[in-house]
């Protein structure tokens, strides 16, 4: 399938924002399609992404794999699944792909769960399914400060993000464990990452709070 760079990166930008609700149409414009056209060559992967994107995917293409290590998070996506929406338990270190390489590959807020080695090697497994000049979209909390402004870019994060109802978002408490416990790095490493694990990276968007990253990458054809 042939996809204008373009396209993809104003649509990416413009129609992915924070509740991951896409409709078909919005998701055919993420994918740089005509939706007129025939696209049922589109093969599209979800890792640890959102129910909704899957669910806006699935009209617009022949195959959604929808993977998770998360059981319940399947679950929930397998109550309102589409008949073409594969759900697979497993991660980005252990899912193996049957079929044709696919075109798209969407995870958001997952892959901070790797350490960086992890990280590494998960990006390389995510290249080799993708065909050459697919597209990678990648969302995840990413800090983009120097170590030397750490203290000051986590406190500004957390009281720029933190909401005080759970209902309402991430709380003060649950951004401080995030911190704590989880592998967010800086994009600085994380680049060098996507780089050698055989991508380009055609737009990166670091959001305005410094912890935020939104990276729309392109396989490329070889890795050198
Ligand atoms: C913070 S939640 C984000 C959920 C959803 N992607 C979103 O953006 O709202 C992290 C998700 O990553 C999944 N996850 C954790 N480790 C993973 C791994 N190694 N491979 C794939 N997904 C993973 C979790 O099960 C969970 O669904």
């Amino acid at each position: 399938m042939a996809l204008e760079t373009t396209a993809v990166v104003s649509a990416a930008r413009s129609v992915i924002g924070a509740s991951g609700w896409l409709m078909p149409k919005t998701a055919a414009r993420l994918f740089g399609m005509d939706v007129s056209k025939d696209v049922s060559a589109a093969l599209f992967l979800r890792l640890g992404g959102t129910r909704d994107f899957a669910l806006a995917a699935a009209p617009l293409c022949k195959r959604v794999i929808a993977v998770d290590v998360s059981r319940p998070m399947l679950e929930a996506l397998r109550d309102r699944a589409a008949t073409n929406i594969e759900c697979v338990q497993a991660g980005f270190l252990s899912y193996e792909h049957d079929g044709e390489l696919v075109d798209f590959v969407y995870t958001r807020n997952a892959l901070h769960h790797l350490p960086d080695f992890w990280k590494g090697v998960a990006l390389r497994r995510v290249a080799e399914l993708l065909v050459p000049g697919g597209i990678l979209r990648l969302r995840d909390l990413v800090y983009s400060f120097g170590p030397d402004e750490a203290e000051a870019g986590i406190a500004n994060w957390i009281d720029a993000a933190a909401v005080e109802r759970p209902e309402d978002g991430w709380t003060r408490e649950e951004l401080v464990a995030h911190v704590r416990d989880e592998y967010s790095t800086f994009t600085w490493l994380l680049e060098p990452l996507l780089e050698r694990a055989g991508f380009e990276i055609v737009s990166a968007d670091y959001g305005t709070v410094g912890a935020y990253a939104a990276y729309v990458c392109r396989r490329k054809s070889s890795r050198a």
